[in-house]
């Protein structure tokens, strides 16, 4: 885990193996951003130096270069900022989440980098801070060690964050339990899963229960069976490895609102029967993100000490084909009593999600929020940086689009037209857990609504796009898991906290 310093020491006189600064563009020219002052002088005009390596201050640029005498790193490593803001304005936060995010990724196999980007206020801080731990991150638990150019970046030292500032403090503490919860949900979704399949998803919520004094039960397929969860059931029994439900809580004495959160948690999804064809199976171990993400953010409102009560509950399944497998065809009783005829059992997210849904609205809860990477179709719509927002409650999904928005998460709000609902209609059962292709996104989430308690605000993030990053790493973001939509959640934590939802 990379550690976070606040320094009070000055960019000329920090010991660190390499020293970031910020580039941006003013017009045509390039300018040396707020906080690299002494760097700047040390070059003697560090901005000219830059443009005749060619460097433009694009976003997502980073130039290496051997630092001058005067300078106590050895290497200054300047990454672009776009445009430079108006004056008196301030740098975008997600910006320097990016910029700082680049840094960090390009200084894999160094040990302390000191930060130098520019903080005009804590939230500067806390955004250099979160996307510094957020670009560090590499998964290697599965690759030999000692290989010391794959070693993520060790330290992260803050320059110009006035470490005895209490509002500095805290936020820096916030990004570093933020940023961590993020990697621990990268981390489940980049297990492979041969390894992490619901018993042992479930015994690391138990672990991390411990730890973090959470409440945590685990529903076994024994447990599921007398319960009647026979959507979860259903999804898990073509599988060796039998399903959980798990519930996960952290309480505040002193919190007035609870907010559930549901992860769907196919820790594989081979498509069961109506098997996926080679080439869409092989990024499946992400399908269990929003149950990563939902159990993350319950550790992480947790380590915050958030004023709210958070249940979280994960819905997990392995979904394969073999003899004991669900077919297409047969019907399941879920745990609210409907029964789903099941037409393709690769559209299993919501059949273990509607039990969890039905489960969670029995403790009345004040909102339920669901997390999952549930259809292509999602990913069609909006790409693959950007989760879809559906809700039953105009005012709550435009929350969550805004809340998304100001932590530097891609979304975009969906609706749920009611003339999709017939398309669900099945001969033998109350409904199919199948509609028309078209808008195959909404359809899912209207299958969603049916199993969510009356009277409760709910919205369902389909994740289906951001969850993995196939491509090459950008900004914070790596290959492989992203953790998406923790940074939504737990500032929708905060908020509820606040009474202001
Ligand atoms: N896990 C998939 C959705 C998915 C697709 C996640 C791509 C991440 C990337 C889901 O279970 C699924 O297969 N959905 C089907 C539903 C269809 C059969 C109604 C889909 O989207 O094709
Ligand atoms: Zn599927
Ligand atoms: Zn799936």
């Amino acid at each position: 885990m990379t550690a976070l310093t606040l320094s009070t020491a000055g960019a000329a006189t920090l010991r660190a193996d390499a020293l970031v600064v910020g580039v941006a563009k003013s017009g045509k020219t390039l300018v040396v951003a707020p906080g690299a002052e002494a760097v700047d002088k040390a070059f003697d005009g560090l901005a000219a130096v830059l443009e005749t390596l060619g460097a433009s201050g694009a976003e997502g640029e980073a130039t290496k270069l051997p630092a001058p005498a005067g300078l106590k790193a050895p290497v200054v490593l300047a990454v672009g900022l776009g445009a430079a803001p108006e004056d008196g304005e301030s740098y975008d936060a997600e910006v320097l989440r990016r910029a700082a995010g680049v840094a960090a990724r390009t200084l894999t196999g160094s040990k302390k980098a000191a930060f130098a980007l520019p903080i005009a206020a804590a939230e500067d801080a806390a955004a250099i801070a979160e996307g510094a731990l957020l670009g560090a991150y590499a998964y290697t638990a599965y690759q030999e060690t000692g290989k010391d150019a794959k070693k993520p970046l060790a330290e992260v030292a803050l320059l110009g964050a006035k470490p005895r500032d209490k509002a500095y403090k805290a936020a820096a503490e916030r990004a570093q339990a933020v940023a961590e919860e993020i990697n621990r949900a990268r981390d489940l979704v980049n297990q492979p899963p041969n390894d992490l399949y619901p018993a042992t998803f479930a015994a690391a919520v138990q672990a991390a229960g411990k730890e973090y004094g959470l409440k945590v039960q685990v529903l076994d397929e024994k447990a599921l069976t007398k319960g009647g969860f026979g959507g979860i059931l259903g999804v898990g029994n073509g599988s060796v490895n039998p399903p959980r439900l798990v519930r996960v809580a952290y309480t505040h004495p002193k919190a007035e609102k609870t907010l559930a959160l549901v992860g769907k948690g196919i820790t594989y999804d081979s498509g069961g029967i109506s098997l996926k064809p080679a080439g869409h199976n092989e990024t499946m171990k992400c399908d269990m993100a929003g149950a990563a993400a939902v159990f993350s953010s319950v550790v992480a409102a947790a380590r915050l000490g958030l004023e709210v009560n958070v249940t979280g509950w994960l819905a997990l399944a392995e979904n394969m084909p073999s003899g004991s497998a669900t077919r297409p065809g047969d019907v399941l009783r879920m745990y609210s009593g409907k029964t789903v005829e099941v037409l393709n059992t690769d559209a299993e997210g919501r059949l273990v999600l509607a039990d969890a849904l039905t489960k969670a609205s029995e403790e009345h809860p004040d909102a339920i929020v669901d997390v999952a990477t549930l259809t292509g179709a999602m990913v069609l719509a909006l790409g693959d940086r950007t989760f879809g927002i559906m809700a039953n409650d105009d005012d709550f999904r435009t929350a969550i689009h805004e809340i998304a928005e100001e932590v530097g998460e891609q979304s975009w709000p969906m609706p749920l037209p009611a003339d999709l609902r017939k398309t669900m209609d099945s001969p033998t059962a109350d409904m199919a857990n199948m509609g028309v292709r078209m808008g195959g996104g909404l359809v899912a989430g209207l299958f969603l609504q049916e199993f969510v308690g009356e009277g409760i605000a709910w919205a369902h993030l389909d994740i289906a796009g951001p969850a993995f990053h196939e491509g090459a790493p950008y900004g914070y973001t790596p290959k492989g898991g992203t953790g998406s939509s923790v940074r939504t959640l737990v500032k929708l934590a905060e908020r509820t906290a606040a009474g202001e939802l």
